[in-house]
């Protein structure tokens, strides 16, 4: 059974604490978190949804990657869940490019990611799993991450003037 949930919205105050690690992905608790994250995702057609983002402040999130328009060559993957994830830069290169949120709706930002990284995470088997990510999906899996530890995307802007509305986004989109 599953449940989809409310999105927090910024300003709630559960986006902006560390979430705490996840000891038992049995427990029933965490199993009801878990599907409910499934279930939030796939009702917000997101690429990705963090746990504290449906206000269960833990450290598991989901990623999902699949094209878009502005990522054409975006992998299309399954849904993949991470529990108690980390990462490492493979190297400083930094990117700027445009995300989103679903907790902050109607805007778009240009925000710098680490291209390439190394991640740790368990997977919903309990299997610790450690990967490869490049591009698009290192970008969501940083994003996800932030959520993890109270941050926003926007925390990592480095000019309001990299902050634009939801609609001129989507001009800009038409013109590429
Ligand atoms: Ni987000």
């Amino acid at each position: 059974m599953s449940e989809v949930r409310i999105i927090a919205q910024l300003g709630a105050e559960v986006l902006r604490l560390r979430a705490h690690e996840v000891q038992d992905i049995n427990a029933p608790e965490m199993q009801e978190v878990i599907n409910d994250l499934f279930a939030s995702l796939a009702s917000a057609n997101g690429v990705g949804l963090a746990a504290p983002q449906i206000s269960a402040s833990w450290r598991m999130m989901i990623i999902a990657s699949r094209p878009s328009e502005r990522y054409p060559y975006a992998p299309e993957m399954e849904p993949t869940l991470m529990i108690n994830p980390s990462f490492e830069s493979l190297s400083d290169v930094r990117e700027k490019d445009w995300e989103g949120c679903l907790s902050i709706p109607g805007i778009r930002a240009k925000v710098p990611r680490f291209t390439q990284i190394k991640v740790n995470y368990i997977n919903a088997l309990g299997d610790a799993v450690i990967q490869d990510l490049v591009g698009f999906v290192a970008r969501v899996f940083q994003h996800e991450y932030d959520h993890l530890d109270g941050l926003v995307y926007l925390d990592r802007v480095e000019s309001n003037k990299d902050i634009i509305s939801e609609s001129e986004f989507l001009k800009l989109m038409a013109v590429d």
